[in-house]
Parts: structure tokens; sequence; C-alpha cells
């Protein structure tokens, strides 16, 4: 049976071999997906061996994916522009590394009937996770994208990388009007126990009342301490991430599987708590 795993630190909590079995199940196709827990410097030992015992395809989360994009014999394209891999595929005794964050989350907003085209976008944070997404977001024809960062040079060297359309701010003194704003700092999860409903905030919440805000992490019941938040300051719409988790994966699966599995039904089950 071909062996796939999801790689990270902490990995406990993962839903991805939930997910990935799901899929397997509907498509019916034969594989056994793994958690694989890896030391904070182990994550190329881990994959060595990985892949050394016969290992088809790897997910790459948190805080290896930016390692995972060195480690890859190649990068895809849009993966090496982010410099973040989640996804990696053994192909012809290569492993290829692919990103599907940022493809996960425009259908997840897709799915969600949530615009981008032509639309003003706030993205808070500059690490690794907005820097996934950044490029599918512009591909997708916003009006502007202002990328709000706590370390203003880290939003500035993200903004860089596209033309006028994206700009970059400090978290102090953001100003302006958006109508989507996407929360990709690490708060939602690093602080969670400490804040955990989301009281401090990370931005005046003048901007998101009327606004529609979508949170990169997740929880099974939908609210994280920035959905809580957001709706405390009065946003139109909120959303987590658990469907960008879901058609990242999808999109993973089908890389390694060439099927494309359904994935609104499995989202929905996974909400209730239903899922296998
Ligand atoms: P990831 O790969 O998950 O994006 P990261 O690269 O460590 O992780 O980035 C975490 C993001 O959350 C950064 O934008 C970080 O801001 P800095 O670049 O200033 O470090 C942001 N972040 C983390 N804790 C924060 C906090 N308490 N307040 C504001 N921003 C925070």
């Amino acid at each position: 049976m071909d062996l796939y795993a999801v790689v990270g630190n902490p990995v406990k909590h993962s839903l991805s071999p939930e997910i990935h079995q799901a899929f397997a199940a509907e498509t019916g196709e034969r594989l056994r997906y793994d958690k694989l827990f890896a030391p904070v410097d182990g994550f190329a030992a881990a994959a060595d061996e990985f892949f050394a015992h016969g290992g088809r395809g790897l997910n790459v989360t948190l805080p290896f994916k930016g390692e995972a994009c060195r480690w890859v014999t190649q990068a895809q394209p849009a993966a090496a522009r982010c410099g973040a891999v989640n996804t990696i595929a053994l192909e012809g005794g290569k492993t290829l590394g692919f990103n599907t964050d940022g493809i996960g989350l425009v259908r997840d907003l897709e799915a969600q009937a949530v615009r981008i085209t032509g639309r003003s976008l706030l993205l808070i944070g500059a690490g690794g996770a907005v820097s996934g997404i950044l490029d599918a977001l512009v591909e997708a024809d916003p009006a502007a994208v202002l990328i709000a960062n706590r370390t203003f040079a880290k939003a500035e060297a993200l903004a860089e990388r596209h033309g006028a359309m994206v700009s970059a701010s400090s978290l102090e003194g953001l100003d302006g009007r958006f109508d989507l704003i996407i929360n990709g700092t690490s708060v939602g999860v690093s602080d969670i126990s400490a804040d955990p409903d989301g009281e401090a905030g990370l931005i005046s919440p003048r901007l998101a009342a009327g606004a529609q805000c979508y949170d990169l992490f997740y929880s099974r019941d939908g609210q994280t301490p920035f959905c809580r938040w957001a709706k405390r300051a009065g946003a139109a719409w909120v959303s987590d991430g658990l469907g960008m988790l879901v058609e990242q994966a999808a999109a993973a699966f089908a890389i390694w599987r060439g099927r494309a599995p359904s994935t609104r039904d499995l989202l929905r089950s996974l909400r209730s708590g239903t899922a296998a």
C-alpha cells in the first residue's frame, strides 16, 4: 500500500490523516497516511528516512515548510517563489516540492462565495503563512493588497516581490478601508491559552467592522480567537481556515494520485465531528 504522511512539530492534532483517508475512501485509492513527528532540527533526517523506507509523498506543516523547500530535489516555481513547500511528491526518484496553500485558500473563498477580484485586501502577518498565499491572491486580481506586520521590514520584503498592487505597513497606525481581512499571524496558534477569547486583537476593531474576515488557522468549531474577535468587532462575515486545510489537502491528493476528491461534504462532517 502506498505510504504518505504529514510531518510537523507539533503534529499530534493534525487532521490531515483523517482528511486523506476520507479522500482515499471516496476515490477508491489504496493508501496509508500517518503522522510523523520530527524534532525541530530533525526535518531532513525524518524526510530522508521516510522516503528511504518507501514513502510516496509528504505533507509538511509548521515549522518545516521553509526547510522542506530547500530539502526537495526540485521546488515547483510557485513554491520556490514563496520559499515554502507543503507537499512533496516522489517522482522518478526525485522529490518534487509544491505549495498548495494558496490554491487551497482561493478555492475555499470561492466555495464560500467570497470575491477577491477587484477588492481591497488586508493581510495581517508576513511570515511563512502569508508568503505561501500571497501569489495565489495576487493572481486572483484584487484591487489592492496591504500586508501589515508587527515587523515592518518583513512586510516590505514580501510586498517587494510584487508590483504596485501590493504595499506594506506596520501594525501601528494601520488605517484604511478593507473588504477582506486575512489573519496570517501565528498569534491564533501560540497565544490561544494566553488569550482564549482573542480579547487583545492585532488591529483596531474599526477596520474589521463591516469587512469579511478570514483566519488562516482553524478549529473544528470555527471559533478561533481571531474569528471571535472579528465577530465582536462587527465583521460582516467570518471564517476560519478549516476549508482551506481541506482544499490544500485535495490539491495535494490530486498531485499524488491524479484524482481530484470532493471537499465540501467532508468539510461539513469535520465540522460536526463525524468524519472517519
Ligand atoms: P508562519 O510561518 O506561521 O507565518 P512565522 O514566520 O514565525 O510563522 O511568522 C509569524 C507571523 O506572526 C509573523 O508575521 C509575526 O510577526 P513578526 O514578523 O513581527 O514576528 C506574527 N506574530 C507572531 N506573534 C505576534 C504577536 N504577538 N503580535 C503580532 N504579530 C505576531
